[in-house]
């Protein structure tokens, strides 16, 4: 795999406070990274120091190899970022802002803007002047701007923040696709951990500057899963578990949870009603991301 961002041993200090410490970081290509913690963590921090916003630091940025401190190609171009509220020209259209932005970066084919106007879905209103904008119209210019030039990689802090929710899927699925069919690795930030379980493929706990945890969000583990099943005879059930030395445990008085391979799951389900059991429901147990984030930042 392909590393287009790797962040070693960063360290940032405002005054005599470490808000950075010893930071350990990499986004493959195509990787959705999520950036979670609480308020105050650091996110913001280590996003401005990636993108460059932020010089003074000590530990390296490497963007696709080159540390940012020392390239001389502005390595920083190939990052699209949307870090608070971007800054437009209010008297341009929103058109115009991309158009003038296009042509600072070099682009040469003006009609991917129409593309990406439409995929981020503001050609209601990219003709207006954004000084008529609201905060998530901006917002959602900012995100069109950010991938405009298709960057190898696209820093995101809270980009959903102020978006109307009908408008964060059609936003979730561009993102998904440009890792998929660009090859964009994506650190996202966002405190809607909702957000962070649909989208990444990994998500980085921080807290008071220090990572505390990464973890992979993969659908399919390879140790199985926790499955639990749903009878009215609890007993038959469990002497059912019993003969075949599978451990489970008790939740309720009609319900037992088992931890299982996939795919034995199927010869499982069928022989339990092969032998009479009735089963009201089986599915699989997973800790949502709220609790693991719970879990993590009490340091469980
Ligand atoms: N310019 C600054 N001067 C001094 N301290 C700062 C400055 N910017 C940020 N901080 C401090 O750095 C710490 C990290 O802030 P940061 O904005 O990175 O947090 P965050 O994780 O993005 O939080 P949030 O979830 O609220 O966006 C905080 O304690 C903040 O007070
Ligand atoms: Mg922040």
């Amino acid at each position: 795999m392909n590393k287009v961002l790797t962040v070693e041993k960063i360290t940032k200090e405002y005054g005599r406070k470490n808000v950075l410490e010893g930071v350990n970081l990499s986004v493959n290509q195509g990787e959705i990274i999520g950036l979670v913690g609480p308020n105050g963590a650091g996110k913001t921090t280590l996003m401005k120091i990636i993108t460059g916003l932020i010089k003074n630091y000590s530990g390296d940025v490497f963007i696709e190899n080159e540390n940012i401190k020392t390239s001389k190609r502005k390595k920083t171009k190939s990052v699209g970022c949307v870090i608070e509220t971007p800054g437009f020209y209010p008297n341009l259209t929103g058109y115009e802002n991309l158009l003038f932005f296009a042509e600072i970066s070099g682009m040469r084919d003006k009609s991917e803007i129409d593309e990406i106007v439409k995929s981020v879905g503001i050609e209601d209103y990219v003709h207006k002047k954004v000084k008529q904008y609201s905060l998530g119209m901006k917002q959602r210019l900012g995100v069109a701007q950010a991938v405009l030039t298709y960057p190898p990689l696209l820093i995101l802090d809270e980009p959903t923040n102020g978006l109307d929710p009908a408008i964060v899927p059609k936003l979730r699925k561009f993102i998904k696709q440009l890792a998929k069919e660009k090859n964009t690795a994506v650190l996202i930030s966002s405190h809607i951990l909702s957000e962070i379980e649909l989208m990444c493929d990994k998500v980085v706990f921080i807290q008071q500057g220090k990572i505390i945890k990464i973890e992979s969000l993969n659908r399919y583990s390879e140790d199985g899963g926790t499955v639990s099943f749903v009878t009215s005879k609890i007993e038959a059930l469990e002497s059912f578990l019993n003969e075949r030395n599978l451990s489970y445990k008790v939740i309720d008085k009609d319900q037992i949870q088992c931890k299982i391979n996939t795919e034995d799951l199927e010869n499982l389900v069928s022989s339990i009603s092969k032998a009479d059991i009735p089963l009201r429901s089986v599915y699989e147990v997973k800790d949502s991301l709220e609790k693991k984030y719970l879990d993590t930042m009490r340091g469980e």
